[in-house]
């Protein structure tokens, strides 16, 4: 048995010498050491021999077993080692891998478009609370607790007199408050509405705008407006103004413009009608004047609001709302 297991060591070491691949390597470590191995044939018939014997051979056997396990090892080792060497050189001549660049999200971007363009006029940036008293989103708007335009908004209430804003009017009351005519500002932010389908989201994003002064006509209003939609859609858009009503606005007047899909034909995105709505304005209400003691005789203003979500869908062509919340990068990537 000695001379077999020295055989069989030796025969071992030749063959695996000079292997270089791993998977050869593995055959040679299956025939020797593998459960139907050569080595394992061997050392099965240990117990045949007579006891005193086996001591001896036992130990001589196990050496031999580690040997050829550790040999095969390294050379698997150094096989593998071989096959990653190359990558491990560094190319300095190959060209460059770009890192890869986030972006503005569609939204931010049309929110910063539309800061742009009224901050050009004359109008500053401001902000407002999120989380706001049921006073400046609705009681200071002039819609009392008893009012039916509260139905038209469905709030989320944090206490009796809490709520997560429902639109950024509040913003007017918080900025005339605390500032005397001449003011006119922007004030974009996200609001919230007990609202979830295809063409609305539990929240959004809104602009509103006030200017306040002496002998301000609604024919600023107007002339500011259509300035905006046609920077904002391009300057051989048509648009109207359609009467409307607002609490806190008296005349009110919503701002259509000719379909940026169908050109004024009807299609499905203006349900026929050839017009899409974009925002709310009117002539800033008397009756919001006295919550902030602003006299009417004296100072006149206008104001107006617009979704920035519906903004970005007709600018960019987007029919469902709730793609700007996905975070698809195949989507966000296009803008
Ligand atoms: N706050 C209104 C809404 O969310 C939009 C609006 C209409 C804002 C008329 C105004 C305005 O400032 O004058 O539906």
């Amino acid at each position: 048995m000695r001379e077999q297991l020295l055989a069989l060591e030796k025969r071992a070491i030749e063959e695996l010498e000079g292997v270089k691949d791993p998977a050869r390597i593995e055959e040679i470590r299956i025939a020797y050491l593998g459960k139907k191995g050569r080595l394992t044939a061997i050392m099965r018939k240990l117990g045949e021999l007579p006891p005193d014997k086996r001591p001896e051979m036992g130990k001589l056997a196990n050496r031999v077993k580690e040997n050829l396990a550790r040999r095969l090892k390294e050379a698997k080792e150094a096989a593998t080692l071989g096959r990653t060497e190359p990558v491990q050189y560094l190319d300095v001549t190959l060209p460059g891998r770009e890192p890869l660049r986030g972006h503005l999200h569609p939204i931010t971007i049309v929110i910063k478009e539309i800061c742009r363009i009224f901050s050009a006029m004359g109008f500053r940036v401001v902000k407002g609370p999120n989380v706001e008293l049921d006073y400046y989103n609705f009681e200071a708007l002039n819609i009392p607790k008893d009012h039916p335009a509260r139905d038209m908004q469905d709030t989320f209430y944090i206490s009796e007199n809490v709520v997560l804003r429902t639109h950024t009017s509040p913003i007017q009351v918080r900025v005339m408050e605390t500032q005397k005519p001449p003011v006119s500002v922007i004030a974009p932010g996200k609001v919230y509405r007990r609202d979830s389908d295809v063409s609305h989201t539990p929240m959004f994003h809104q602009v509103e705008g006030l200017l306040v002064d002496r002998g301000v006509s609604f024919g600023d209003l107007k002339g500011t407006l259509t300035s905006f939609v046609h920077q904002m859609f391009g300057r051989d858009t048509t648009l109207r103004f359609r009467p409307s009503f607002f609490p806190f606005t008296e005349p009110s007047a919503e701002v259509d413009i000719r379909c940026v899909i169908c050109k004024g034909r009807g299609c499905r995105t203006c349900s026929q009608t050839g017009w899409l709505e974009i925002l709310g304005s009117g002539m800033v209400d008397p009756a919001v004047y006295g919550f902030v003691d602003y006299d009417p005789e004296i100072y006149s203003g206008f104001a107006f609001g617009m979704g920035v979500e519906r903004i970005a869908m007709l600018k960019y062509g987007i029919n469902d709302i709730q793609l700007f919340f996905k975070n698809h990068m195949r989507f966000l990537r296009q803008f």
